[in-house]
């Protein structure tokens, strides 16, 4: 296995490994290490079906299988292994999706924080890419954290913040109705179990919050924070080749994707390795 760091903010590109072969405890936990890392890692060239990918996520930890709302339907064939969904905007014969988030932009985010127990890696292996767009981006919450101007840092600081989705929407979702709604206080900013280095916990898609402050008060300052820790010089945007195969630190990172065609198809497998209670 060669491990080459990007040149970029985070990240590594990982080669001569064939994800086909389940690997062992003691290759998970290099794995495991190098994720943990350069929080985004690379795997071009991988040719690997769902349940092939289904083990390889297996051994590096529980697999995260959603628990969705009850009125939630789910696309024809993304759920059909569990432990598995599909991110795609390939319509079938109706018109109607086949996999998750189909189309369109997508917000600065930490999967699954707006759960009591986000989680610890999200893999995506890439089947169909656009022409144009629907690049990921990934920013680095330590880096962000650091450079965060103290008078931001002191108002989040040992906080913890309301995290929110509404599968409904891609934008952020109505507050005044939350009923039915997944919602979790996070901390504004965690320790990683691994490193115990700290590192940014908020972000624009999902925090709306921030914990003795009501909405009208947290927004402007955590849009200063979202806009901070969003500057290009901590994020790193991947252009998706066909084969590519990705996992990434979920507690270390952000991540958001461009814009793209509704026709232009693009299709990714997700897995995703299950994560514990926030520390902060
Ligand atoms: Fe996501």
């Amino acid at each position: 296995m060669k491990v080459t760091p990007l040149d970029a903010p985070l990240g590594a590109r990982i080669t001569g490994i064939d994800l086909r072969e389940t690997p062992d405890e003691a290759l998970a936990a290099e794995i495991r290490a190098i994720v943990h890392e350069y929080s985004v890692t690379i795997f071009p060239d991988q040719t690997f079906n769902a349940k092939q990918q289904l083990a390889f996520t297996k051994s590096l930890g529980p697999v995260r299988k959603r628990k969705l709302p009850d009125d939630y339907v789910s696309p024809a064939s993304s759920y059909e292994t569990p432990g598995i969904a599909y991110v795609s905007n390939i319509r079938d014969e109706n018109g109607e999706p086949t996999g998750v988030i189909p189309d369109g932009e997508m917000w600065f985010h930490h999967d699954t924080c707006y759960t009591d127990e986000p989680d610890k890696f999200t893999m995506l292996y890439s089947i169909a890419v656009p022409k144009v767009g629907g690049n990921t981006m990934w920013g680095n919450m330590y880096q962000a954290w650091d450079t965060l101007p103290e008078d931001l840092k002191k108002e989040i600081h040992g906080k913890n913040a309301l995290n929110v989705y509404d599968y409904a929407t891609i934008d952020k979702p109505d507050l005044e109705n939350l009923e039915n709604i997944e919602k979790a206080w996070q901390p504004c900013v965690v320790t990683h179990p691994q490193n115990g280095r700290e590192a940014l916990f908020v972000n624009r898609l999902m925090t709306c919050q921030i914990e003795g402050l009501s909405v009208e008060d947290s927004s402007p300052i955590l849009d200063s924070i979202f806009d901070h820790a969003e500057q290009r010089q901590f994020v790193y945007e991947h252009q998706w080749s066909v084969g590519d195969f990705v996992i990434w630190d979920n507690l270390a990172v952000t991540h958001a994707r461009t814009h793209f065609e509704i026709g232009d198809d693009r299709r990714l497998r997700r897995s995703k390795v299950s994560g514990d209670k926030l520390v902060a």
